[in-house]
């Protein structure tokens, strides 16, 4: 069964009817489609099974600040989103700044209840890779978090499925907590094949290292920086899918023109479980509010 397959078996889980229907049709000689009508057997027996586990994700809402920022700036945007922040906060809140300033942010919410990660890492541990960072370098400057395989870095830097799988590995193997993206281009979408390349980057992750506590976020890329951000439904139908092919307790963001705005909308469906957030996290007042709106 290849990967197409799996992917319409998740997604769309046939009855034994069907199954009869399709063995008169294609007598005996789809094996492998039967073979995937009865693994969405499984698979829906399974969701039914965990639906009846009760759940609780903690909300996440992840600042990536791209490339953006100064020592200046950074300075003025944390005390503003320290001072603006709710004291007992519901969600979890963590900023990605750009690398030269992990020291300066990290002393800064040092004992604070903000986190800090990186917005990227080497898939290697040392060694001549110029212009590289490793996960142990980022664990040292007490990054909780990194994201990996966000669609700038595959888009305008090469990386490919194989690679980010690497990172993936390399940032769980240091005990870094990957905030893992996927997500499908417009042209993707328009022709229908958003969950068959959604699960193709989920999967080749999961070839290199379990899950385990990871984050996953759904960033589909016409909604990065675009000002069009996904529905809320059109993020639900995605996040629901790669529930299903996940533990139940991973937890999955949104991400894509989340705005203080729209975010209690999108927050409220029932598998996102925060943001990751552009160009909303430069800005302490839309960064607070998205942040309430996760609570
Ligand atoms: P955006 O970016 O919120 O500016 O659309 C999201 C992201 O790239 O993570």
């Amino acid at each position: 069964m290849n990967l197409r397959q799996i992917v319409a078996a998740v997604r769309n889980p046939k009855n034994e009817e069907d199954e009869r229907t399709s063995n008169r049709r294609f007598p005996g000689k789809d094996c492998a489609w039967r073979t995937a009508v009865k693994f969405s057997g499984l698979r829906a027996k399974s969701q039914r099974k965990r639906s009846a586990v009760v759940t609780r994700r903690s909300r996440l809402v992840a600042g990536n600040w791209k490339m953006h920022g100064s020592r200046a700036s950074n300075g003025a945007l944390l005390q503003a989103v320290l001072a603006g922040l709710p004291r007992e906060s519901g969600a979890e809140v963590v900023v990605c700044p750009p690398y030269p300033y992990l020291q300066q942010v990290s002393e800064r919410l040092a004992g604070t209840s903000i986190a800090w990660g990186a917005q990227n890492l080497s898939e290697h541990g040392s060694g001549a890779y110029t212009g590289e960072v490793s996960a142990a370098m980022i664990k040292e400057l007490g990054c909780r978090y990194v994201i990996v395989g966000h669609s700038e870095r595959r888009t305008l830097y090469g990386e490919t499925d194989a690679q980010v799988a690497a990172k993936f590995a390399a940032a769980r193997a240091a005990g870094l907590t990957p905030i893992a993206c996927v997500g499908e281009t417009l042209a993707e979408r328009e022709a229908g094949r958003t969950e068959e390349v959604v699960a193709r980057q989920l999967h080749a992750m999961l070839e290199k290292a379990d899950f385990g506590a990871a984050v996953l976020a759904y960033e589909p890329v016409w909604a990065i920086g675009t000002g069009r951000n996904a529905t809320p439904g059109e993020a639900q139908a995605v996040h629901a899918f790669l529930r299903r092919q996940l533990s139940p307790d991973v937890r999955i963001l949104y991400g894509g023109s989340v705005k203080a705005q729209n975010a209690a909308a999108i927050f409220a469906m029932p598998d996102v479980d925060g943001g990751l957030i552009g160009g909303a996290s430069l800005a302490a007042g839309e960064f607070i509010e998205i942040v309430r709106a996760a609570q």
